[in-house]
């Protein structure tokens, strides 16, 4: 079993930590020792050990999984010396492979994007490149996505966007119930049931267009196609597009978040 060394500690990191231990990772976790009360929690719950410093951590883990903020890295790079061809598997969005491979000369670089359902092994986890070390360490805490260049890897990191945004709509759609007079709870279980079945129906027909299967629920003369007809004349999908815009221009344009 290989070890995986944690270099920053924060939010996502402690996903990814319960979210192995959850598929039975039982390999040696070791944690870096910024932000020493999380890390120690995190230790004491998930079986983890705490390292006396970065280097330390690096020294003893086979497998590096880079999780601070951008603006910590470059920083972060001055404090570790990897050993060669050591994995080092990037959280970090809109950190590009070039970028990395400078900032970490030697190391064998991949690049990963998760959610925070990486807490309950349910998360979207995009690679690149193809990594088979990468991928087994990584694929228990959800579905894999492989992406063979990075463009392909960029427009994921907009679909990891798309995930936060949803809560949003869904939160909208919630309080439109709400105002009309359901309790919150009942609203939410309608809102997240109708999705969950739409999510259902569409993994369960992978041979279908999702056009396809909502043009079979709105068929002419059904409520549905009369709210439809309302939608298509007001599209939420141009304000939705030019989100996603925002987010792939400022990828590839390289602006740090
Ligand atoms: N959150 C998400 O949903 C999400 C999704 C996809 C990707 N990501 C990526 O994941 C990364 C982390 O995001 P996050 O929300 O988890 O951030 P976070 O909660 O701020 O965690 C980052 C951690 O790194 C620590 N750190 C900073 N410099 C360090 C150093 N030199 N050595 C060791 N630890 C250091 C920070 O400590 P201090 O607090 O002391 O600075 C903090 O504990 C980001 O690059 C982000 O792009 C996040």
């Amino acid at each position: 079993m290989q070890s995986l060394g944690i270099l920053g500690v924060g939010e996502l990191t402690e996903k990814v930590v319960r979210g192995l231990r959850g598929s039975g990772f039982d390999g040696p976790i070791l944690l870096s020792p910024r932000n020493a009360e999380r890390a120690q929690t995190l230790a004491a719950d998930y079986a983890c050990e705490v390292m006396p410093s970065n280097q330390a951590l690096v020294d003893n883990a086979s497998i590096l999984l880079l999780g601070t903020r951008p603006d910590s890295v470059a920083q972060l790079a001055t404090e570790i010396s990897l050993k060669p061809g050591q994995h080092l598997l990037s959280l970090v969005a809109g950190l590009d492979m070039q970028t990395l491979r400078a900032t970490f000369p030697g190391a064998l670089c991949v690049r990963v994007m998760l959610s925070y359902a990486a807490q309950f092994n349910e998360s979207t986890v995009v690679v690149y490149p193809p990594d088979k070390t990468t991928q087994a360490c990584l694929g228990p805490l959800g579905t894999l996505v492989v992406m063979e260049n990075e463009a392909a890897f960029e427009l994921a990191t907009v679909a990891a966007c798309m995930n936060g945004w949803f809560y949003f709509l869904l939160h909208d759609l919630q309080y439109w119930l709400v105002d009309k007079g359901l309790p919150i709870d009942q609203a939410r279980t309608l809102v997240l049931g109708n999705l969950e079945d739409c999510v259902a129906t569409a993994r369960t027909h992978p041979d279908q267009s999702l056009k396809a299967l909502g043009q079979a629920i709105a068929t002419p003369g059904t409520f549905t196609a009369a709210g439809l007809e309302v939608l298509n004349h007001q599209p939420g999908s141009a304000t939705w597009g030019a989100a996603c815009e925002v987010v792939f221009d400022a990828l590839l344009n390289r602006v740090p978040r």
